[in-house]
């Protein structure tokens, strides 16, 4: 009897026991449970799931069909004890024939019904599997959409997003969001049916196998649910607290093991460990309590269980006696009862789940709703005939409008001239450069190239036309070969190697361990910062672009190198149209053209001598370079 009851109690909704071994599920506050998403409740709960749903759009069908499946399997399994419970009652009456002579055990009955049930129990776990099946397929289809319509949208923000919002936050979105809502999708919203379908069939059933029975049951259920909301939220505060504090150590070793170096330099490891160890003692203290309170759950609701089932059987057995119910509705009563706690526990736990999905949802829908940028032209400019005549006319911009950085900058650049930009940090000069390339949009004002407005020409077209080497480096986790080659996809060996030479990095490449298949590590700090500018300047010159861009782009190379650079440039550059922000003023004295930036104006223009001749900001910042300059004295002498 009792092992009939262990074997039959795993039935419903085909999940486990509601009593078993420690359970990982929803409800439970406890690992494996649904932890907190950042940002808790979302802002309009019903709009959003509104949006959600329209979301699922066609797979609407899909997912009805699914919650139909669901409702034939959970309806299936929960006939299975009522019926169990007549072989049970069928075998009983036999057993006490026999022993009063009356009678013989009709196996047959119990075979066929034993037949009828695994039939019951098979289908139920082949229309559960089927559900899931389809389930699967589309949550990952609307997870698959939704992280694509991110990843094409961040291809259409401005980049004024990225500069006011955090990576971590872009991040999080693509991957923690979208997961919490193909969580739902796969899980939790299946379970809604199943769970609400057990809970109502099992308390039919219940009632009708006794009034009397279930009417006590119903007395101790609410005991045993109190118990677990009360542990549920103690130990899921407690459960955040060990989440924060696990980050908290987690970001102190990350933070530590990045600038190892940089720690070790200023004697920092004693304080480093200290730190580490209120941290560690910390998450000590929450995470003993949270498993604690947790590991407490199973036996204490085991308990409360138990206590019901002496109830219960104590009435049963009583009413058997008067012969007011059988043996086997006993048993099936039991087998339900116990079969109740768990779709409970996770109906309970729905409304958490769904806010903290429409939370996520809400997050996701946000970002997909942010401003993008302004479209490309219909009927773009052809930028193939584009021959490098730059002109900047009365361009003001801030990144922000409270603050202009760029007042009124107006210059030119005729076609192939090599134009420098110099002036004190801060002044805008990557700015400008930003603008041209139209990575902002201008506040008024006009880029002229070859006459015609930069917006006219899309802004793939525009970028095209331009080589840009920046003085932050930007290197990925690949072979040295492959990183040059990211200028030009097609570019062979032998024109990477040639692009190498030009930019004076061959020389560094082949001392390396495997010359140019040397793997660039993450962090690229195999190779100095002077390395990576060099290879970065060989990527620029492989694309062969009609433009140049080099801002600060050798900043971090000796003066021997960078002038040897200078010299490779000027002959690549010799038809084109460049752009050189450089700090060390030596290198761009042959410059066609000195643009002089303080605080977002020209303040100067001109060739090096007219410049110097003038004794302005120009000859102050050349000056202070080359202090022992003869032309110092001949600026104080003027
Ligand atoms: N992404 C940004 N968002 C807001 N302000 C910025 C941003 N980039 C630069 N600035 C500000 O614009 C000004 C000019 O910066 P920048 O053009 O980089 O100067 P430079 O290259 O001449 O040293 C600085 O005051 C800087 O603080
Ligand atoms: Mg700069």
């Amino acid at each position: 009897m009792s092992d009939t009851n262990k074997g039959g109690s795993r039935a419903p909704g085909g999940m486990g026991p509601g009593m078993g071994g420690p359970r990982r599920g929803p409800g439970m506050g406890g690992p494996g449970g649904m932890m907190m998403g950042p940002g808790g409740k979302a802002k309009d709960f019903k709009g959003t799931m509104r949006r959600l749903v329209s979301y699922i759009g066609r797979y609407k069908g899909a997912v009805m069909a699914v919650w139909a499946i669901a409702l034939v399997s959970t309806a299936f399994s929960i006939a299975g004890p009522k019926i169990l419970g007549k072989a049970t009652t069928k075998l009983f009456e036999g057993v006490m024939g026999k022993i009063s002579g009356a009678g013989e055990v009709d196996f047959a009955y119990i075979g066929g019904i034993l037949a009828m049930v695994l039939g019951l129990y098979l289908v139920s776990a082949l229309f559960s599997y089927i559900q899931g099946w389809i389930m699967s397929g589309v949550s990952v289809k609307i997870t698959y959409r939704f992280r694509k319509d991110i990843s094409e949208k961040i291809n259409r923000m401005p980049l004024r997003y990225f500069d006011g919002t955090n990576h971590g936050e872009v991040l999080s979105r693509i991957t923690n969001d979208v997961d919490v809502v193909n969580q739902t999708l796969n899980q939790s919203l299946t379970q809604l049916i199943t769970s609400a379908a057990t809970v109502i069939g099992v308390l039919v059933m219940m009632f009708s196998i006794s009034l009397k029975l279930t009417l006590v049951a119903l007395v101790i259920m609410p005991l045993s649910m109190g118990f677990v909301t009360f542990i549920v939220k103690k130990s899921q505060k407690l459960f955040k607290a060990q989440q924060e504090y696990l980050g908290k150590v987690n970001s102190h070793v990350e933070e530590m093991y990045g600038g190892h170096a940089v720690m070790k330099a200023f004697n920092g490891e004693k304080r480093s460990v200290e730190a580490f160890e209120r941290h560690n003692k910390e998450l000590y203290g929450t995470a003993w309590k949270s498993q604690f309170l947790s590991g407490l759950m199973m036996p204490m609701m085991n308990f409360i269980g138990n206590l019901g089932y002496v109830a219960i059987s104590i009435l049963g057995g009583y009413l058997a006696v008067q012969k007011a119910i059988t043996i086997g509705d006993i048993q099936a009563f039991i087998q339900y009862l116990r079969s109740f706690t768990q779709p409970m526990g996770q109906l309970a736990n729905i409304s958490n789940v769904l806010q903290q999905t429409a939370a996520a949802a809400e997050r996701v829908f946000e970002f997909l709703e942010e401003e993008e940028e302004r479209p490309d032209t219909a009927s773009p400019a052809d930028a193939d005939l584009v021959r490098g005549h730059i002109e900047f006319k009365d361009v003001h911009f801030g990144y922000s409008p409270e603050k202009t950085i760029i007042k009124d900058f107006s210059a030119f650049a005729d076609r192939g001239h090599k134009i420098a930009i110099v002036g004190p940090t801060g002044a805008g000069k990557t700015t400008m450069v930003k603008l041209l390339m139209r990575f902002y949009d201008l506040d008024s004002g006009q880029i002229l190239i070859d006459g015609i407005d930069s917006t006219s020409f899309t802004r793939k077209d525009l970028r095209r036309c331009f080589g840009m080497v920046l003085q932050e480096t930007w290197l990925y986790n690949g072979t040295i070969m492959e990183n040059i080659r990211y200028g030009r996809p097609g570019a062979s060996d032998a024109e990477v190697v040639e692009a190498a030479k030009m930019a004076h990095a061959d020389h560094f490449i082949r001392a390396q361990p495997s010359g140019y298949e040397t793997v660039i590590n993450e962090e690229a700090n195999n190779i100095s910062q002077g390395q990576k500018q060099l290879l970065t300047i060989a990527r620029a010159i492989i694309a062969n672009p009609k433009m140049l861009i080099l801002d600060e782009a050798t900043s971090s190379v000796d003066t021997r190198t960078e002038i040897l650079i200078q010299k490779a440039m000027d002959s690549l550059m010799a038809n084109r149209t460049s752009f050189i922000i450089a700090h060390r003023l030596s290198t761009i004295k042959n410059a066609d053209l000195i643009l002089v930036m303080k605080d977002g104006d020209i303040v100067e223009q001109g060739r090096h001598e007219e410049l110097l001749a003038k004794c302005g900001f120009y000859a102050e910042i050349y000056n202070s370079q080359f202090s022992a300059d003869v032309n110092t004295a001949e600026c104080e002498s003027a």
